[in-house]
């Protein structure tokens, strides 16, 4: 709450309590929730219209009606659950998360939608019933969390038929629509953990972003989810509301450009400038992710990857020679961390599908991921089925030393550069070719080069 005084505290008290009377116990108990009992998101637009566009372009808009989304519930979550007595309701976890109102309504199977809808390809038109996904009404009606720290959506929701009281974090607002309530929850990190700590059936944590964030410097800085995916935007909260000196951005940018440029940093160590044709040439690279508040990457870990491309490059940035990351002896699950093109990737478990190429990137880069196992000890994408995980991923601020050692061609003469490149994407192309998907693009988190004189 921003710079709340003692008498505005207990002035919110009062309507707290007046409006938690109106609501019917046993109904929060039972959650039992038809999609009427929230209002679709275009009615906010009205007076809110910035915070609908801006959510409109985001995931969580889409988190039902997603392409990626789309293709795994159907086309593998649905075919998988005879498969083993842990996944018999495996889908009713996935809707909890990702179409809030259709699990509370109780549908389970929402009808498929049958756009390509992602973020390159936005379908903005009227959401309604699941394909409203992650809304205004859903966030600004949940009363509180049923864990601590929450995880798996474990929250209750205080919606009704009527026009709910929507609960935020203004100070003394006023509107002709609703009733408001000032809550706790909505400038601290819980309601976002709610869906971004996930234990899958097999107990395995196959999301742990909030728990990444605890383990952070952050909480102890005042900084939370929202500082830095919900920030100040110029503007008013609402229409016909006062200016405010805070109107929070509501895209919940993530894994996007705008986020992912400058959210690792890299620095190649490397003394010399001049070099000899046939030399043997040792360096390494420091890589720390300074701007997230988590891992890097994190989420959906399976998918996401994070890889650092090194080479010896022209003056027009094109490879002449490709450095590979040397091996790491120590370590025996380096293959996981190093880009392979092997077909031993299974989108589903391996009993269910065919693998595909891993990576589908070039091959010998250094890779921060995380490797999800299936009970037979394959590489799956299907999260669900996971039974271990291994992963390498970057911890907020700290620094990694990657270490190279190449012999310069006899070919090269010349000035030559040492480039190293720090590159992110979503999903592999094998992946997304798997789904008959858009490929994602690759974005360069960030970059670091050598002017080097070969005599
Ligand atoms: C994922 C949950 C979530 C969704 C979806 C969501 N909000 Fe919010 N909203 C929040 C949180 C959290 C805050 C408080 C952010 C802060 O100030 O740090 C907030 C703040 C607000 C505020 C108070 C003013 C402000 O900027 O702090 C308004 C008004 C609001 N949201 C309206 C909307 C509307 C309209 C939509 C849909 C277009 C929407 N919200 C969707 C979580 C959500
Ligand atoms: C007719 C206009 C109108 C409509 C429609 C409307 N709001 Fe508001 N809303 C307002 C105004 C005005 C405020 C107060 C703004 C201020 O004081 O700065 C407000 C405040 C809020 C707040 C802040 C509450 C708090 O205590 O911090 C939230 C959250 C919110 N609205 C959510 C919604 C949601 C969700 C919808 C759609 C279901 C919606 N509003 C529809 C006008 C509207
Ligand atoms: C009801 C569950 C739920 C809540 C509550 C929630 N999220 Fe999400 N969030 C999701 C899901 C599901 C997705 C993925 C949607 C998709 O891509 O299919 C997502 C996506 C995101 C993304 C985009 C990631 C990317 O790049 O694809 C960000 C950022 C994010 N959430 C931040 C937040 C923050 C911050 C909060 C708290 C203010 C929050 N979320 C609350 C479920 C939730
Ligand atoms: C200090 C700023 C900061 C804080 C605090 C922070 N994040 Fe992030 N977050 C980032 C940056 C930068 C990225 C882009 C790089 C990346 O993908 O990790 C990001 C990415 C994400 C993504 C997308 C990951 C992907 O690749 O799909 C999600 C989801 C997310 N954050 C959720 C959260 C949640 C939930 C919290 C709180 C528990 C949180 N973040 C706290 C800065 C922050
Ligand atoms: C505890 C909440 C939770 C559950 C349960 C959950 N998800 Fe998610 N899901 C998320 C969040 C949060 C993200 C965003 C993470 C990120 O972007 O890095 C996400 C991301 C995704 C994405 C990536 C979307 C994209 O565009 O890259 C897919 C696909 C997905 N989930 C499918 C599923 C399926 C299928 C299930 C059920 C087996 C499921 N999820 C269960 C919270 C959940």
């Amino acid at each position: 709450m921003k710079k709340l005084g003692i008498l505005s505290l207990s002035f919110i008290i009062i309507l707290f309590a007046a409006s938690f009377q109106t609501i019917d116990k046993a109904q929060r108990k039972n959650q039992h929730k038809p999609y009427n009992y929230f209002e679709d998101p275009q009615v906010c637009s009205g007076c809110h219209w910035d915070k609908f566009t801006h959510w409109s372009t985001s995931q969580h808009s889409r988190s039902f009606s997603g392409d990626f989304f789309q293709r795994q519930f159907y086309d593998l979550v649905i075919a998988s659950e005879s498969f083993a007595p842990e996944l018999k309701d495996a889908r009713n976890d996935c809707i909890g998360c990702h179409a809030p109102s259709a699990f509370l309504a109780g549908e389970m199977t929402p009808d498929q939608t049958n756009t390509s809808d992602n973020f390159w390809k936005s379908n903005d038109g009227n959401r309604r019933m699941a394909e409203r996904g992650i809304f205004c009404d859903f966030c600004h009606t949940i009363s509180h969390f049923k864990n601590d720290p929450p995880f798996n959506h474990d929250y209750v929701s205080d919606a009704t038929d009527a026009v709910d009281t929507k609960y935020g974090d203004l100070e003394f607002p006023w509107s002709p629509h609703h009733e408001t309530a000032t809550s706790e929850h909505y400038e601290a990190p819980f309601i976002c953990a709610s869906c971004h700590n996930e234990l899958n059936p097999y107990n395995v944590w196959v999301k742990s972003t909030y728990t990444e964030y605890e383990e952070s410097v952050y909480p102890g800085r005042g900084i939370v989810c929202q500082t830095c995916h919900m920030q100040p935007m110029g503007g008013k909260p609402a229409k016909m509301g006062v200016p405010r000196p805070y109107n929070s951005d509501h895209w919940f940018g993530g894994g996007f450009t705008e986020f992912v440029e400058g959210a690792a940093h890299i620095e190649i160590k490397l003394n010399k400038t001049e070099i000899k044709a046939g030399e043997k040439v040792d360096f390494s690279i420091d890589v720390q992710a300074v701007a997230t508040g988590h891992k890097f990457p994190t989420g959906s870990t399976e998918e996401r990857d994070v890889w650092l491309r090194v080479a010896l490059v022209n003056e027009k940035g094109e490879e002449m020679f490709h450095i590979p990351v040397m091996k790491n002896a120590d370590d025996p699950n380096d293959k996981y961390f190093i880009t392979s093109n092997e077909k031993v990737a299974f989108p589903s478990h391996s009993k269910l599908s065919e693998p595909i190429a891993r990576d589908a990137l070039p091959e010998g880069d250094r890779l921060y991921h995380s490797a999800f196992l299936d009970n037979e000890g394959e590489f799956t994408f299907a999260q669900w089925m996971t039974v271990k995980v291994i992963e390498n991923r970057l911890n907020p601020m700290e620094i990694r030393n990657e270490k190279y050692s190449f012999v310069v061609p006899e070919k090269l003469e010349g000035n030559v550069y040492l480039s190293a490149k720090l590159n992110y994407r979503r999903m592999p192309c094998s992946l997304a070719d798997y789904f008959g998907m858009d490929h994602r693009p690759v974005i360069e988190v960030n970059k670091d080069i050598r002017k080097l004189k070969i005599n």
